[in-house]
């Protein structure tokens, strides 16, 4: 019998998930979490109307889904003011994201990143076997100019930007953006992640261009529209680009009551609206209850919180694990010096009271 005959670039991978999700904390720790604010999901939960239809279609799942994702396609189309042809449905951003690095990069090719950014999509890059490179932020902030220039010097396949960003949770402006996709070298796609565009003020997302083919923007249910369980997000593209995911893509990926929920979800506006109105006061609540135990929390442009602790990443780390022993789920910036800080979604009143409770009580404990 002979062993399984790996790939040399799998044998070469760390065996690694970008994130413990709350589930194996919860069998790690044998018990269940009070506050789940960690994961970014909304906790303010889907539209009713989303749940309905989900509800309605719940004996229709013994059919695949369509595989063309016509009518949520079609319907973001109209939503985002382009063709059908330059939307992409896919398994949430991190599918996505490992489709499109499956299309742009072969082993040996440079990949641009921030130091600290999302690390799905750095897990993808390093599963097709691509280099990456990465800047460092600066005031807190992904360095535009850092990064096209890197990306040039590189003659980089992928430039990866998230706008506004997680985990810093901070933004630029459209004005900037727009700037930095004129500016992308030739030769290279810029991936503008905007998983949380939808809690952004008005001015954070640059027009789309459907015709532009320097960039691939992302979007998804995950975050404001509360359906991160379900697994859909889209990418908006050039029709050219877009079409070539058909090469790869996971055909049936995207599941009969996902698509359905999702249509749903999109013609809420009005639960978008709410929700969008929720996290506002959530974060002025998470910014009230930081400076109440006399930490900082940064200005955010998404559905958490990012909270400076004032000391190093140990002490950040120390305190992550004490929330945890309290019951309560938040996550941290893995990089120095981000790391001084822990990062908190936003959710329901009832949990960030006990966030608050859990904080005073582990920076007590602390010292
Ligand atoms: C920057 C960023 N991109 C993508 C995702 C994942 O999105 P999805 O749930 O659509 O895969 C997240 C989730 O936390 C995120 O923070």
């Amino acid at each position: 019998m002979t062993a399984p005959r790996y790939t040399d670039l799998v044998v070469s991978l760390p065996a690694t998930v970008p994130f413990v999700g709350p589930e194996a904390l919860t069998r790690e720790r044998g018990r269940p979490f009070r506050a789940r604010l960690g994961a970014n999901e909304s906790g303010f939960g889907p539209a009713p109307s989303a749940i309905a239809a989900m509800q309605d279609a719940a004996g229709d799942a013994w059919m695949y889904g369509d595989s063309e994702c016509f009518e949520l396609r079609r319907a973001l189309a109209a939503h985002h003011g382009v063709a059908a042809e330059n939307i992409l449905v896919g398994e949430g951003i991190d599918g996505l994201l490992g489709n499109l690095v499956r299309v742009m990069v072969a082993p040996g090719d440079a990949v641009v990143t921030s130091d600290g950014a999302y690390p799905t999509f750095n897990y993808h890059v390093a599963g097709f076997g691509g280099v990456l490179h990465k800047v460092p932020y600066r005031d807190d902030h992904e360095d535009p100019s850092a990064l096209l220039t890197r990306a040039e010097d590189l003659s980089a396949k992928l430039l990866y930007f998230c706008n506004p960003d997680n985990p810093m949770g901070s933004w630029h402006s459209a004005r900037i953006v727009q700037r930095m996709i004129d500016a992308v070298p030739d030769g290279t796609l810029m991936v503008l992640d905007e998983a949380y565009a939808d809690a952004a003020p008005d001015g954070t997302a640059p027009p789309i261009d459907p015709g532009d083919t320097r960039v691939i923007r992302m979007r998804t249910f995950s975050k404001l529209y509360g359906l991160a369980g379900l697994r859909v997000g889209y990418a908006i593209g050039a029709a050219p680009l877009i079409a070539m995911f058909d090469r790869v893509r996971n055909h049936f990926g995207v599941g009969r009551l996902v698509q359905t929920g999702a249509l749903a979800a999109l013609r809420d506006q009005a639960w978008l609206r709410h929700v969008q109105a929720e996290v506002a006061a959530a974060r002025d609540g998470l910014r009230e209850i930081a400076a109440g135990h006399g930490l900082h929390a940064l200005p955010s442009a998404t559905n958490f919180v990012t909270i400076d602790c004032g000391r190093d990443g140990d002490f950040a780390r120390e305190l992550v694990a004490a929330l945890r022993e309290r019951d309560v789920f938040v996550r941290m910036p893995g990089v120095a010096p981000m790391d001084r800080c822990i990062r908190v979604s936003t959710g329901p009143q009832e949990e960030l009271d006990i966030f608050d409770d859990a904080l005073g009580a582990c920076l007590r404990a602390l010292g």
